[in-house]
């Protein structure tokens, strides 16, 4: 029976109602935990008042903007990390970092046990179970909605009973959200409809409806080895930087993304995001990538971020293969230092401009004007060669075959 509890604690109705539910199942003290992941909302002052007026013994309250920033979505911008494809991992990111501050405060507490606020049915409780499993095994873990049935009904039925100081709204939120400096996640309600189009104004805060007759922006991008560390020449902090191409970039519509996506619990599920920061700063990452990374390089890094969105997605933050793969990235990113400038406009972040004294692009071979340097003689040979394969397979074919 666990005798401390560390909650992952967000001030709102689940894991506000759950720190007196723990209390009862277990006899246990809870201690609350909230990580400030640029969720925005509430002072975090707030949110400890709220934590322990709703029965916690104590609370650990941390701003991890910077931390989010730089060791999580850095690396999936290095990463190019994009989930099937689309998805820039916006909360896949958060959940290892708020395990490493809940274990943290367990140690801190001398809690013998975690607990969070998933449900049983998302890919939130395996990330956050997995890296627990990794960073303190010996660590007990509890989720109090899935292990300890706790339902919205029961759950408010029991604020009351309780007198717990939360304010219950009547209406159910028309959305499951989820949201940190790197952009939403907005799911159920009237999404679970997937003919449904996402177009419900309440859905967006980060960005503005795509908008053609608003003119276009351009804004650039510096990089330091993969990392984005100034805008329009400005240098920001990580968590600036990227708060700021939020602003900048979702004033023009982008980054919003309505996918199905299949879960690793086996689900599909439609799952509406908002991420403009990401979306703009992954476009443009990758554009320097295309001027300074070798064309072999280039392309095997192409399957390694595939790979690396996956783990990062299935909870395995802390996995040997995420780890040996952000050693490839890190690798690839020594010379992606330069300027990208982008242009904004309608619901897209498109490259228009790029400059580095670190690539591979060199003016004199690849330019048809006057001065080119590239030995054009010399491709007659170099075909010759490289055709030959083909040229001996067609010919066999035609001696056994008769055809190709
Ligand atoms: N499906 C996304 C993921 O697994 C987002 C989940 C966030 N939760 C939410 N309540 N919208 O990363």
């Amino acid at each position: 029976m666990a005798k401390a509890v560390a909650l992952a604690y967000s001030g709102g109705l689940d894991t506000s109602v759950a720190i007196e539910w723990i209390k009862e199942a277990t006899g246990a003290e809870v201690f609350a935990v909230a990580v400030d992941v640029g969720q925005q909302g509430e002072s975090l002052e707030d949110v400890r008042q709220r934590a322990l007026a709703c029965g916690a013994k104590d609370a650990y309250i941390i701003d991890a903007r910077d931390e989010f920033a730089k060791d999580y979505c850095f690396k999936g911008i290095k990463a190019n990390g994009m989930y099937e494809g689309v998805y820039p991992l916006v909360s896949a990111l958060s959940r290892p970092l708020i395990v490493k501050h809940l274990v943290k405060a367990a140690k801190q507490f001398g809690c013998d046990t975690l607990a969070h606020g998933c449900t049983g049915k998302g890919n939130d409780q395996v990330r956050f179970e997995v890296s627990i499993q990794s960073l303190a095994p010996e660590l007990e873990c509890l989720s109090p909605i899935r292990d300890l049935s706790m339902t919205r009904d029961k759950e408010i039925a029991f604020a009351r009973k309780k007198n717990l100081p939360i304010t219950i709204k009547e209406e159910k939120n028309p959305f499951s959200i989820d949201q940190n400096l790197f952009g939403r996640a907005i799911e159920a309600g009237f999404l679970e409809d997937i003919w449904n189009s996402p177009d419900h104004p309440d859905i967006y805060t980060y960005s503005a409806d795509p908008d053609p007759s608003k003119p276009a922006e351009e804004v650039v991008v510096k990089f330091e080895k993969g990392v984005p560390v100034a805008v329009n020449g400005e240098e920001l902090s990580p968590a600036d930087l990227i708060a700021k191409m939020n602003a900048l970039a979702g004033a023009h519509g982008i980054g919003r993304i309505d996918i199905v996506e299949s879960r690793l619990v086996g689900l599909k599920t439609r799952e509406v995001y908002e991420a403009p920061g990401a979306v703009a700063l992954i476009a443009a990452h990758k554009e320097l990538e295309r001027v300074v990374l070798e064309r072999e390089q280039m392309r095997f890094k192409v399957q390694v971020e595939a790979r690396w969105a996956d783990l990062v997605y299935d909870g395995r933050w802390y996995s040997p293969l995420k780890k040996s793969l952000d050693a490839f990235i890190d690798d690839t990113q020594k010379y992606v230092t330069g300027e990208i400038r982008l242009r904004l406009f309608a619901g897209t972040a498109v490259p228009v401009g790029r400059r580095t004294d670190s690539g591979l692009y060199d003016f004199n071979l690849a330019t048809y004007e006057e001065g080119d340097q590239f030995d054009q003689l010399s491709s007659r040979g170099f075909i010759q060669i490289y055709g030959l394969q083909d040229k001996m397979a067609a010919a066999r074919d035609i001696r056994l075959n008769g055809e190709l």
